[in-house]
């Protein structure tokens, strides 16, 4: 499953998600076992300091499984540290560099505020559009494929109306049936932005039961198809168009996580989309100006 981006560039539906996945050994063979089971596209991101290790890993894989690095989409994303004109093609060219590779598929900035400034500081407005302004210029330069936001609400969407000589390709938030955002699915799909969710599963609540996957009405739809609770979710998304980046480092679930070709009742969609609690399983850019 694939969607067409507003340029021309083919990016996966489902992706691997490599959140909390790190250290050399962890990430070569999880990754094995996704590129194995047929995931091409890897979401990275500074903070998640692991670039390197999946560069070192695509390394050793590629070749063994019989892949080039055009088969992969490779995202990454800038640290709200590096935000600014000239600390943003600083952190494209430490990716390329960690990655192994000479341009990226997509980079996004992860977040619309800056580190150590206060969520209320107006500052932040000015430093997310100096690195957009940066992320432009290594897009016409070819460095990356296409360009993006993360944790983008409404208001930081809009605000780019006033300066970006190109709008986002593609918009990365949290989204599932406890955090339903459809105001904003509406707005990507009005910009032809393409829609890609986070933490579909409910993210990793270490110690604790996940009340996404555990929730009753996901594991009746789940008995109905067959599937797991987490098949469900993630069908749930896809079959709305909606990007997934399932995070897991279980090869069995790796593999699950992929098998999506099933079709859901629109009244199964419609009772998943009724579990919207505005309940947010991870952190709320709302709160940044
Ligand atoms: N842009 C952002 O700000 C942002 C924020 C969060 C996440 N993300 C991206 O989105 C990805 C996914 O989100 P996430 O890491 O928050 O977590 P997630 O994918 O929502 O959930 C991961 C959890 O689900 C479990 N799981 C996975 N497949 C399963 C299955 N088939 N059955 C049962 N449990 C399953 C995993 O455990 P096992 O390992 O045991 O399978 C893990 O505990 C991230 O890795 C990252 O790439 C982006």
């Amino acid at each position: 499953m694939a969607v067409t981006l507003r340029n021309g560039i083919c990016m996966p539906l489902i992706g691997f998600g490599t959140f909390r996945i790190k250290g050399r050994e962890t990430i070569l063979n999880c990754l094995e076992v996704a590129l194995k089971a047929g995931y091409r596209l890897i979401d990275s991101a500074v903070i998640y300091h692991n670039e390197e290790d999946i560069g070192s890993a695509l390394e050793e894989l590629l070749p063994k499984c019989n892949l080039l690095r055009t088969d992969l989409f490779l995202t990454s994303k800038l640290s709200p540290r590096n935000q600014g004109y000239q600390p943003c093609i600083e952190s494209v060219k430490k990716s390329l560099g960690f990655l192994k590779t000479d341009y990226l598929d997509l980079y996004l900035i992860h977040w619309p505020g800056t580190g150590g400034k206060k969520v209320d500081n107006v500052v932040n407005i000015q430093m997310r559009q100096e690195s957009w302004r940066a992320l432009e210029d290594c897009y016409d330069k070819g460095l990356i494929k296409a360009i993006g936001v993360s944790n983008y609400c409404l208001k930081h969407l809009e605000e780019m109306k006033s300066y970006a000589r190109t709008l986002p390709h593609v918009l990365q938030v949290e989204h599932h049936p406890h955090y339903v955002q459809s105001e904003l699915v509406e707005y990507c799909i009005q910009h032809k932005i393409h829609y890609q969710a986070y933490s579909s599963l409910g993210t990793t609540i270490e110690g604790k039961c996940n009340p996404l996957l555990n929730d009753e009405v996901v594991q009746d739809v789940a008995k109905i198809y067959k599937k797991s609770p987490a098949q469900i979710l993630l069908r749930w998304a896809t079959q709305q168009g909606i990007g997934v980046l399932p995070k897991s480092l279980d090869p069995i679930h790796i593999k699950e996580n992929l098998e999506l070709d099933f079709v859901m009742d629109d009244k199964d969609i419609s009772r998943l989309n009724a579990l919207d609690t505005r309940c947010k399983y991870a952190w709320d850019p709302s709160i940044v100006i």
